[in-house]
């Protein structure tokens, strides 16, 4: 892991709370994320879900408003899931198509802060997406 562990655990703790904003009325699974940018500047996200099950997981969320604000570099995402109205009780992993967006603006060791809401677990992108394809493959 590249960031401090009081930073990871803080980051797991914005995670937990961006879950109070999930949108989740058909999976009833709520989903926070806080992404930490490489300028220091958090930005959390929660899943949406639509009627038409096209919704966006709290990752994406996350990323994608740091993107529309400008941020193109990334340093760590914190992840926190759990049925509605329950405290997480497992380490929520992001799910492919997530792991992809990170691909697309993240480097093989982007820290990836899993938490059951007690403990943290830190693995990498790379970790998560072997030998994927990405950004640079298409050089
Ligand atoms: N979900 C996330 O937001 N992130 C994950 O890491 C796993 C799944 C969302 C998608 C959907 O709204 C709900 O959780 C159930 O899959």
């Amino acid at each position: 892991m590249k960031i401090s562990e009081a930073k990871a655990k803080e980051l797991a703790a914005q995670a937990l709370k961006a879950r109070e904003n999930s949108y989740c009325p058909y999976s009833d699974f709520a989903v926070g994320a806080a992404l930490l940018c490489a300028d220091g500047s958090v930005y959390t996200g929660c899943n949406i879900e639509t009627a038409a099950f096209n919704g966006c997981c709290a990752e994406r969320t996350a990323i994608f408003t740091a993107a529309a604000q400008g941020k193109r570099e990334f340093t760590a995402i914190a992840v926190a899931g759990a049925g509605r109205g329950s405290e997480p009780d497992f380490f929520c992993t992001p799910c492919g198509v997530c792991r992809q967006v990170m691909r697309e603006f993240c480097r093989p060791d982007f820290d990836i802060i899993l938490t059951d809401g007690k403990d943290i677990k830190a693995v990498t992108l790379d970790g998560l997406l072997p030998m994927a394809f990405g950004p640079d493959s298409l050089e």
